[in-house]
C-alpha cells in the first residue's frame, strides 16, 4: 500500500455547496498505540472500540478565495466562541494534508464545532475532532470528484484524520477498528484504520464503557511528547512485539467470547502503556491517586461478584470501565454508589460501543 493512492486526480465538478456537517465519535484502545515515527506512523498496530455518546459535531463552512494565496485561512469556533488558540494545530494539520487535498489552499474555512462531552473534562477531543474535519474535507473532495466510491472515501478520510490525530483514524467506523499493519490481519495498514475483519462473539455486542473523570485538568505531559519518549526507550522493542502478540490473543478472545481472558488482556495493555511512561527518560506519571483507588475497587468488585468488569486507561488519569451489556444495571449502580466518589465533582459518563461517524 503506497500513499500515492491518496493523491487526488483531476477534479471534474465545481463545488456548489457552502458547508458540510459530520458527527464523529471518540474511541478507546484495547491494544494500545504508544510510539510513532514520522509522519504519524504507529510503531505497533492497535485495536479500539469506537464510542457512541462521546463525540464531536462539526460543520465546515467554506468559501472560495478570490485570489491564489500560498497559505491557509481557517477560523475555529468551539461552542459558538472563536478559539484562535486551536488554529495553529489546524494550520499544521492542513500543511500535512495539502498534498492529498490541495484545495485546502483555495478556500477560507470556518470550523464550527462542539463536543458532546463536557468541555475540559479531560477527555481528549482530538480523535473525534480531527476525524470529523477529515470527513468534511473528504465530502468536499467527493463533490468535486463524484467517482470516489465509499471504500476509497472512508480509507482516505481515515488516512487524512491520522495526519491530524493518530488515534483519530480509528473513529470513523465501528464497533472495532484496527490501525497498523499486522501480518495476520488482512488489509491492515499503518496509513489508515480498517473495520475489524473477523468474527466477534455476542458477548461483545453493545459493550459498555463508563468514563470516570478523575482529573479534568490539563495533562502534564502531552501524548506527542509521550510518543516521542518511546524513541530509544529500553523496553520499546519488546513492547512493540508484545502488542503484535496481544493482537493475536485478542482475535481469539473476540471470537470465543472469553470474558476472563478479555479482562486480563485489556488491563494488562493499560498498565503496560503506563509502565512505558513510568520507565521513559524523563519518566512521568499520568495516573492520579484516585486512578489507583478506582482500579483497586474494580478488582474487589470483580472478586466479590464475579462480574467481568475491567478498566482501561488512555494517556491520562481518567478510567474507562468496560463491561458486557448484561451487567449494565449492577455495574452502573456500583459506579454511582462507590466509584463516583473518586471522580472530580463526581463526574462520569455512561457510554457504549458505537458504529462510527455519520453525515448530518
Ligand atoms: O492519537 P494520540 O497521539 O493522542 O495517541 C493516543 C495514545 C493512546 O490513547 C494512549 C493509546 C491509543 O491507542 O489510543
Amino acid at each position: 500500500m503506497t500513499i500515492s493512492k491518496f493523491l487526488p486526480s483531476e477534479y471534474t465538478q465545481a463545488l456548489t455547496s457552502k458547508s458540510v456537517s459530520y458527527a464523529s465519535p471518540s474511541n478507546i484502545a484495547l491494544i494500545k498505540y504508544w510510539g510513532k515515527q514520522s509522519v504519524q506512523i504507529p510503531k505497533n498496530p492497535s485495536v479500539s472500540f469506537t464510542l457512541n455518546t462521546c463525540k464531536t459535531t462539526t460543520t465546515l463552512h467554506y468559501e472560495k478565495r478570490e485570489t491564489f494565496e500560498d497559505d491557509f485561512e481557517v477560523k475555529v469556533v468551539l461552542d459558538g466562541k472563536h478559539k484562535p488558540g486551536f488554529e495553529a494545530k489546524i494550520h499544521q494539520f492542513f500543511s500535512r494534508i495539502v498534498t492529498y487535498l490541495p484545495f485546502v489552499k483555495d478556500y477560507t474555512f470556518v470550523i464550527d464545532t462542539s463536543n458532546s462531552f463536557p468541555h475540559s473534562s479531560g477527555i481528549a477531543s482530538s480523535a473525534s475532532g480531527l476525524s470529523a474535519i477529515a470527513l468534511c474535507l473528504m465530502d468536499m473532495e467527493r463533490e468535486m470528484q463524484p467517482s470516489i466510491d465509499d471504500q476509497y472515501f472512508i480509507q482516505k478520510a481515515s488516512f487524512i484524520a491520522r495526519l491530524g490525530s493518530g488515534s483519530g483514524c480509528r473513529s470513523l467506523e465501528g464497533p472495532l477498528v484496527v490501525w497498523g499493519e499486522h501480518q495476520d490481519i488482512k488489509g491492515s495498514s499503518d496509513l489508515f484504520g480498517i473495520s475489524y475483519p473477523y468474527e466477534v462473539h455476542e458477548n461483545f455486542e453493545d459493550y459498555q464503557d463508563a468514563i470516570l473523570l478523575v482529573d479534568q485538568g490539563e495533562k502534564q505531559v502531552s501524548s506527542t511528547v509521550g510518543h516521542n519518549l518511546m524513541h530509544n526507550h529500553p523496553f520499546a522493542p519488546s513492547r512493540f512485539d508484545q502488542a503484535n502478540e496481544n493482537i493475536l490473543k485478542l482475535i481469539e478472545i473476540l471470537k470465543s467470547g472469553d470474558l476472563d481472558a478479555f479482562v486480563h488482556l485489556v488491563e494488562s495493555e493499560a498498565l503496560t502503556l503506563h509502565a512505558m511512561m513510568l520507565t521513559s527518560t524523563p519518566y512521568f506519571i499520568l495516573m492520579k491517586p484516585n486512578t489507583l483507588k478506582i482500579i483497586d475497587e474494580i478488582w474487589e468488585f470483580r472478586r466479590e461478584t464475579s462480574i467481568p468488569v475491567c478498566f482501561t486507561l488512555d494517556a491520562g488519569a481518567n478510567v474507562h470501565v468496560l463491561f458486557p451489556k448484561k451487567y449494565k444495571e449492577e455495574v452502573q449502580e456500583f459506579i454511582k454508589s462507590t466509584l463516583s466518589s473518586y471522580c472530580q465533582d463526581k463526574r462520569y459518563i455512561f457510554d457504549n460501543v458505537g458504529i462510527g461517524a455519520i453525515k448530518l
